[in-house]
């Protein structure tokens, strides 16, 4: 690898920092977040070093599912801003060494999309064709329903023409027939038209659902092989804009994965979430023991070279735990959110991690310092960075989309309207902006701000881990994850213990010799390498990164 490829293949080793723009700053003290607010936190969030900016979805919406159900593709909900501000933000992050990628909702619209409107009017409507319709009773689909707590069917009769409409999410929210040619037309020129406004690239929403969708892949065009759609839109991208990237929401496991890179010859999406390793991420830390996140690493599929993984610990959504059996995530649930209240669709969280954590220092740091580690590419979403915490009383995904804490003033720095008219109100209780907020933290070298800081600052550092060839280094201590990722003539190795109890551990480190030093990439004191190896100790939690350098001796066997 050269570090130029590092251009080229940026989304590797990026660092990616996902917002609401409603809940971040609001610059016209009308109580929402908007462009104008954002504008001015992106020198924040240069500073604290992040290289790509998702922005969640910002179109026009009825806003009945946060903005994911969209009636206009082309515009800006007139509550953010306009056209005019969103090209001034993504100037400004440009200028700053920031791209920005933007949410691609292929899967559906709303119900109040013009196309929709006109579709239920009529059979024949010449948008009749762009949703998916069926005019016998359907079966049973209630297990297929993705919000279980609202929905008992993937089916909805639309009463004026007696036939019944697909919708995977919420009933407002007809599912868009991307088999039609004219469908997949229009959502080429939606993304043609982002890519010309100056986006990066896409973080493309829901895709097993518009790809395994059973009525689509057998009407004309896709029949046999939905993922062709998938293979279009890439290369479509690829020709309008050489260096954009589609990162794709495909919560499936490892093995299914893969066909959505475009299996070993690459060519679909460049980068997915790994939602399995996320998931037994809190498994291992739920145990104190380090083994479900090394099985599920090393489960990981082979990718094409050009392809990523998009390592995160939250987002927007429930903390899905569905990939777990239903043993294994009554133990995440019993660590981590035992109450009712705070799990969500029988499968998820909907809490923040440090309050899950007790709001111990010491897990809390070492859960991010193994995300920023673990090979592939890092993924924050807005509030981690501080430790943020969620509202329970908030209804449902609400819980973690609360406003941004930026100083312990007034609607903690958020916003000056008066707190009755804010969109959102900041958490209360002991992650209120008063005790978590970025300007006291920024300040302060012990913070969580500071540790993501440096964290960030030393991921960058190591292309070893978006990069390299990474692998388990076996060790007894089943409390402890150690890893390397190898690149060229160095190795970044990172230890990282889940348990409570201190533990002194002996590691193999091939291709070193003994008169070499590790380097401590998070700036604590050099180790030496003995026997071909190093001896470490670790506190509970505790984390070590390590860098070598092959041996001469190494690099010419
Ligand atoms: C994705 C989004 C989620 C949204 C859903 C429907 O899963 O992450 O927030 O509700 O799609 O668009």
């Amino acid at each position: 690898m050269k570090v130029t490829d590092t251009s080229d293949l940026w989304w590797k080793n990026a660092v990616i920092y996902s917002l609401d723009i409603e809940t971040y700053d609001d610059s016209n003290a009308d109580g929402v977040g908007d462009l104008g607010g954002l504008a001015r936190r992106i020198d924040y969030l240069a500073e604290l070093g992040i290289t790509c900016l998702w922005l969640m979805p910002f179109y026009p919406s009825p806003d009945r599912d946060d903005g994911y159900d969209i009636k206009d593709f082309y515009g800006v909900d007139d509550r953010l801003g306009n056209h005019g501000q969103l090209v001034e933000v993504i100037r400004t992050a440009h200028d700053r060494g920031i791209r920005v990628i933007a949410d691609l909702i292929v899967n559906h619209t709303s119900d109040q999309h013009p196309w929709f409107k006109s579709a239920r009017r009529s059979v024949d409507s010449p948008y009749r064709d762009f949703y998916v319709w069926r005019d016998t009773e359907p079966p049973d689909t209630s297990h297929q329903v993705v919000f279980p707590d609202q929905e008992d069917s993937i089916w909805e009769l639309d009463e004026r023409t007696e036939q019944w409409y697909l919708h995977h999410f919420y009933k407002h929210q007809p599912d868009l027939n991307v088999a039609n040619p004219k469908v997949r037309d229009e959502l080429m020129r939606v993304i043609g038209f982002w890519i010309e406004l100056g986006i990066d690239g896409f973080r493309v929403d829901a895709v097993p659902f518009f790809l395994d969708d059973v009525e689509t892949q057998e009407a004309e065009g896709l029949a046999g092989n939905p993922h062709d759609l998938l293979r279009r839109i890439r290369a479509f991208l690829g020709r309008r804009k050489g260096s954009a990237m589609m990162l794709g929401e495909v919560n499936v496991t490892h093995k299914k994965q893969l066909a959505y890179f475009g299996g070993d010859h690459g060519g679909q999406l460049d980068m997915m979430f790994d939602f399995v390793t996320m998931q037994a991420t809190y498994l291992a830390m739920a145990r104190g023991d380090a083994r479900p996140l090394a099985r599920a690493l090393a489960g990981r599929p082979q990718i094409h070279p050009a392809c990523q993984w998009a390592t995160f610990l939250r987002n927007h959504d429930e903390l899905t735990l569905d990939k777990l059996s239903d043993a294994e995530r009554e133990e995440v649930f019993a660590a981590f959110g035992p109450q009712e209240e705070m799990q969500i669709y029988g499968r998820g969280l909907k809490r923040r991690l440090p309050p899950m954590l007790q709001g111990d220092p010491r897990r809390i740091r070492m859960s991010y310092s193994l995300l920023f580690s673990l090979p592939g590419t890092p993924t924050l979403y807005y509030g981690e960075e501080i430790g943020m915490g969620e509202d329970l009383a908030l209804e449902g995904r609400m819980a973690v989309r609360t406003p941004m804490q930026w100083t312990a003033g007034k609607n903690g720095g958020f916003s000056a309207a008066p707190p009755s008219k804010l969109m959102a109100q900041p958490v209360p209780g002991g992650y209120a902006p008063e005790h978590v907020n970025v300007a006291d933290q920024q300040e302060d070298p012990d913070s969580l701000w500071t540790h993501v800081h440096s964290l960030i600052t030393a991921y960058r550092r190591c292309p070893e881990i978006g990069w390299g060839e990474a692998r388990i280094i076996e060790q007894p201590h089943h409390g402890v994850l150690a890893h390397r990722c190898d690149l060229d003539d160095s190795a970044l190795l990172a230890v990282h213990n889940l348990a409570a109890e201190p533990v002194t551990l002996q590691l193999p480190v091939e291709g070193s010799d003994s008169s070499s030093v590790a380097e401590d990439v998070l700036g604590r004191e050099p180790v030496a390498l003995t026997g071909g190896g190093v001896e470490l100790t670790l506190e509970g939690y505790g984390f070590r990164w390590l860098r070598v350098h092959q041996s001469r001796g190494a690099l010419m066997a």
